[in-house]
């Protein structure tokens, strides 16, 4: 099968972003540098340098290694919730970054002005009323995470194929669906039910570009269908894969721990031990459910002709 002959259905964000393939590589702490970003735009996707991980200055180097690789349009992915918000979005700016993606906190507070900057804006949001509240604020599309997807996650445990029904002809900007989409037949699925395009964190963080340490791309590919599992609710919820520390926390929410001793047990700096320096044991490793599907770790551009693929079979076979 061709995949150069792969004709997509009508999307606005394949324009909003001058994109190929209607996929966004998402943004993701301590995984998706200028490299992966650079990787999955040369493939024919929307590349993001996930933010949150980095200072301004990192990020600075990390936009830069991207442009350095790739002639195509990327972004970066900002969470709203740290008090660097400013100058990475002014650290972006001035290193030529013309799409936002913002998440975990209002979209109200920086929509107008990235607009005002000329710029594309995409809020994450994990309910259908956080993606109305996001359309009123004036961003160009929205990402609707389902309960799968790896990182952190709303509270309300909305999956992404329930999602996909709520938010049917119920926006009049485009939606981008996310969380356990990893095949070509899930993005055919999501497409089908009125999605725009999907975001796709868990699958590259499994590739060869991403910054993802060795030992936790090798766990994601031994990883079974129930490894994974939303922890720590009551702070900030997050899915994360089995492991030592996993059980900790699972253990002390079972014994109704307060808030404050949970943060204790989290501490600081465990999920670049778990993600980046590659500590199986005692690390924060995020990652979707989707992870049992992952079996190799391929190139974003094999990852790409692999969706392609799929979702030209997916796609003869109902025809
Ligand atoms: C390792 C990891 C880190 C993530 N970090 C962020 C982040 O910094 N900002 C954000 O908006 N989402 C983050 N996410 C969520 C992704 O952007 C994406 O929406 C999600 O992974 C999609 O679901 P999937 O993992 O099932 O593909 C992260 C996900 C993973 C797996």
């Amino acid at each position: 099968m061709n995949t150069e002959l792969i004709k997509w259905p009508k999307s606005r964000i394949l324009e909003l972003f001058d994109i190929e393939n209607p996929i966004v590589q998402a943004g993701m702490v301590w995984v998706s540098g200028g490299k992966l970003a650079a990787a999955a735009a040369n493939a024919g996707c929307l590349g993001l340098v996930g933010a949150g991980s980095m200072n301004p200055d990192l990020l600075k180097t990390q936009i830069n290694k991207a442009h350095a690789l790739t002639q195509k349009p990327i972004g970066v992915n900002i969470p709203l919730l740290y008090d660097k918000t400013e100058e990475q979005i002014k650290v972006a700016l001035n290193a030529g970054i013309k799409i936002f993606f913002t998440s975990a906190g209002s979209p109200k507070k920086w929509t107008p002005f990235l607009k005002k900057e000329g710029c594309t804006v995409v809020h994450v949001v994990s309910t259908p009323e956080f993606a109305q509240k996001s359309q009123d604020a004036g961003v160009d599309a929205v990402v609707v995470e389902g309960f799968e997807a790896g990182g952190h996650n709303g509270r309300d445990e909305i999956t992404t194929l329930v999602l996909l029904q709520q938010l049917q002809n119920k926006l009049a900007i485009p939606f981008i669906i996310a969380g356990g989409i990893a095949t070509g037949s899930s993005i055919l699925g999501a497409l089908a039910m009125g999605a725009e395009g999907v975001q796709i964190g868990t699958a590259f963080a499994a590739t060869i570009e991403s910054s993802a340490h060795e030992n936790f791309k090798q766990a994601m590919c031994n990883a079974q269908y129930n490894s994974t599992f939303l922890r720590m609710k009551k702070i900030v919820p997050v899915r994360l894969l089995e492991n030592d520390f996993a059980q900790k926390v699972a253990q002390a929410e079972n014994n109704c721990v307060s808030n404050e001793e949970l943060l204790k047990l989290l501490g600081k700096g465990r999920a670049k031990e778990g993600m980046l320096n590659g500590n199986l044991q005692e690390g924060e490793l995020e990652i979707g459910q989707i992870v049992s599907e992952i079996k190799e770790i391929l190139s974003c551009t094999k990852l790409v002709h692999k969706l392609k693929m799929e979702y030209l079979e997916a796609r003869n076979r109902i025809l």
